[in-house]
């Protein structure tokens, strides 16, 4: 995969690609990843990259024609052109799948107030936020979705069974993890996991799964695949947690009896 990257700022990405799993990939030819920066199609001899937002208000747009000319200059015939800004769909695991087929990328990262729209209408094929909320520009956005996208690309993680299992991939939230010690600081590891049986563990991962899925992104169970086994599972699920919130509220009445009960005497 061929990735450009335009930005007015290229010395920020100098630390995050050059460690661990992108600079390998890149160091076996996996992926070939290009910083340009916006300035050097500028035409003036100032090197303007912005001007005033027409219509007034606060900040600078950039320049239609330094980012189009920086664009068509890096796209080739190939290039999926990329805006990152907070406007753009919400980056989710399914767009990484999606980009990770392509043979080629062009990230183009915003600044200041934004692009001048007709860039958007000539140039980008594709708008992508990776959330809500607002950064200073889209360098940052532009490193998450690289990422992301490049660890999809066959043979850059060395064990693809981990990708099957991991948070996301399955629309679930990855079971929780443990490595020795078998007890830390009072607290042991589920005892499942220390038997060996292969089958009960792989139900207790599902379940923990659903578990954690349930309890901290719910919305996700929407649009998960879940077998039956797994509806089965979240019942159970379910049904626990409905006993034990009964049970804190019949423990927590108890102690309200009791502090009543201290209590009146001294009002007396
Ligand atoms: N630029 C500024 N904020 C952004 C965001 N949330 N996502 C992508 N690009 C951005």
């Amino acid at each position: 995969m061929l990735i450009d990257i335009l930005t007015l700022f290229p010395g920020m990405f100098e630390g995050p690609f050059n460690e661990s799993i992108i600079k390998r990939a890149i160091e076996r030819g996996l992926v070939t990843i290009r910083i340009h920066n916006i300035r050097d199609w500028a035409t003036d001899r100032h090197r303007t990259v912005d001007d005033y937002p027409y219509g007034g208000g606060a900040g600078m747009v950039l320049k239609p024609d330094v980012l189009v000319a920086a664009i068509e200059a890096v796209r080739g015939d190939d290039g999926y052109v990329i805006l990152l800004t907070p406007q753009g769909r919400v980056f989710t695991q399914q767009i990484a799948r999606e980009l990770a087929q392509k043979p080629h990328l062009v990230l183009v990262c915003g600044h200041y107030e934004g692009v001048d729209e007709r860039v958007c209408q000539l140039a980008v094929d594709d708008e992508i936020s990776i959330g809500d909320y607002v950064l200073t520009g889209g360098e940052l956005a532009a490193m998450v979705v690289v990422d992301a996208t490049v660890r999809l690309i066959p043979g850059v993680l060395g064990d693809q069974a981990s990708l099957q299992e991991e948070s996301h991939s399955s629309g679930l939230l990855e079971y929780p993890h443990y490595t020795r010690p078998a007890e830390f600081r009072g607290l042991r590891v589920p005892e499942v996991l220390l038997s060996g049986h292969h089958a009960e563990i792989a139900r207790w991962r599902r379940r923990e799964s659903l578990r954690r899925t349930l309890e901290r992104r719910p919305d996700l169970l929407e649009k998960a695949p879940l077998t039956a086994e797994d509806r089965k599972l979240l019942e159970e699920i379910r049904a626990e947690k409905a006993q034990a919130a009964k049970q804190e509220r019949q423990a927590a009445a108890q102690v309200d009896a009791g502090t009543q009960d201290t209590a009146q005497p001294q009002d007396a």
